[in-house]
């Protein structure tokens, strides 16, 4: 396995780990939901989520893949499962689902570095004819790829090692910029109450739902995505430790986020919060009106540099959603990382051009499915959402958990954790992972995953 490769440092391994949890999931994704899902009680819900279930998990998965140095799928068959590589097959094909969306999202990102750079902020109010102009943003979406696969393609502590440890730093410095500048601004405090004073009638089984959803789609859990990087984790590091910390840097960043941009709405709505609704498009058209809002130059310097941020985090992401299955063509197939790293950005880049089309320039699939029960069709890349985000992860995390617990053992998940944590076993942490992870992630996650796919597929409704 020397040529592998591997984390040259313990920060080295934390700030990749971490580039990969903060992403979209972070600064598009985690704001528009608790905008949509009831404000504070829904940041309650994620927060709870995050700690409780996640963390076990994360841990879990990196003890998994510093273990057998393999890719989730080699992972199973190493440990002598050969039954149980589905779970990393099913982790590999969500990867490879979550990516191809997720670099278009990127690439409008991307793209709206430059309109924001020009002054154009008329984009927000046509947002939609934005996202149709399918060369244009499509080219976008080629180039971030490309950036991808280049920095994957530099190996683990040359690429993706460097990338983290100088843009995360930048990173956080300029959403604390944003925040503190945010606070300056008149009615920011409506977006304080509306972000941080919870009320809990707001909570229904949807708030529920999403907020599981998020909390695993933002730590990159449930896809092997930690069970590849741990593979690259010295026999040194504190795995338990390391999780933590990467638990709390990705909690913080959402948080910073949504500390960011509610008292923007605030402002921008006079203290009405009206528009902290705006769904997925809330950070591409409301963000955008806040920064024409402040006119001309200022307007332009901000607004560029929040989506040149956006970047940033969603980069360090998209990076480790390649990287697994680079990792199993790597691994499995004996294929050089170079010449594979190309080829499967190729692809997923094409596996992804239905999401690109179905947002607003196809109709074909802008409304590809009608799921039972439901009135209206769904577009592909909503579709390819509740497949893999919703459905796959939550499963992948469920079956991860099952697997350690019951069939590798805990006792091996303990000897594995307790490498590099001298004081881990008897630990009261030890007692509450090999809880969680043998019951309460299995079951919580598995209902999960049956309660969704009934809700959002077949229309069975039952919380
Ligand atoms: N955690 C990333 C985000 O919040 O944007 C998305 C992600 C990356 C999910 C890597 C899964 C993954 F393996």
């Amino acid at each position: 396995m020397a040529t592998r490769g591997g984390f040259s440092s313990r920060i080295g391994f934390i700030a990749a780990a971490a580039g990969s949890a903060v992403g979209l999931g972070n600064i598009w994704g985690f704001p528009y939901e608790v905008g949509s899902g009831g404000g504070a009680a829904f940041v309650v819900l994620y927060l709870a989520f995050c700690f409780i279930l996640c963390f076990p998990v994360m841990a879990t998965e990196i003890a998994i893949g510093r273990k057998t140095e393999r890719n989730p799928v080699g992972a199973f068959a190493a440990l002598g499962y050969k039954k149980w590589k589905w779970i990393g097959k099913m982790g590999i094909i969500a990867g490879i689902l979550i990516l191809s969306f997720y670099n278009v999202i990127a690439g409008w990102a991307f793209g709206y570095i430059f309109e924001m750079a020009a002054g154009n902020f008329g984009v927000a109010e046509t947002f939609g004819d934005y996202t149709s102009q399918v060369f244009k943003v499509g080219g976008y979406g080629l180039v971030f790829m490309a950036t991808t696969a280049f920095v994957v393609s530099k190996g683990i502590s040359g690429g993706i090692e460097k990338m983290a440890k100088l843009l995360m730093p930048t990173l956080i410095i300029m959403i604390i910029g944003l925040v503190v500048y945010g606070l300056t601004l008149p009615n920011s405090m409506d977006g304080i109450k509306f972000y941080l004073v919870p009320d809990f009638t707001k909570i229904n089984g949807n708030t529920i739902y999403n907020a599981m959803g998020q909390a695993f789609f933002s730590l990159s859990l449930g896809m092997g995505a930690l069970i590849t990087y741990g593979s690259y984790v010295s026999k040194k590091e504190n795995i338990v430790t390391a999780a933590a910390w990467v638990t709390v840097v990705d909690v913080s960043i959402a948080f910073l986020a949504g500390l960011m941009i509610f008292p923007l709405i605030g402002f921008m709505s006079g203290g009405t919060m009206e528009g902290a609704g705006g769904g997925p498009a809330l950070i591409f058209v409301t963000l955008a009106q806040i920064f024409g809002e402040l006119g001309g130059s200022l307007g332009a310097i901000v607004g560029t540099g929040f989506f040149l941020l956006l970047c940033f985090a969603a980069l360090t992401s998209t990076v480790s959603l390649l990287e697994v299955p680079v990792s199993y063509v790597v691994d499995e197939m004996n294929i050089r990382r170079k010449k594979a790293v190309w080829l499967v950005a190729g692809v997923i880049f094409l596996i992804g051009i239905p999401s690109l089309l179905g947002n607003g320039y196809s109709d074909f699939f802008n409304n590809f499915i009608t799921y039972i029960g439901a009135e209206n069709p769904t577009d592909f890349m909503s579709m390819v959402i509740s497949i893999a985000n919703e459905s796959m992860l939550p499963l992948g995390g469920c079956m991860i958990a099952f697997f350690a617990a019951h069939v590798w053992k805990r006792n091996n998940l303990d000897d594995e954790l307790a490498i590099g944590a001298p004081n881990y076993k008897g630990s009261f942490v030890q007692k509450y992972l090999n809880f969680a992870i043998a019951y309460l992630a299995p079951i919580v996650l598995g209902v999960m995953f049956i309660l969704t796919v009934l809700s959002t597929f077949f229309g069975i409704d039952l919380i």
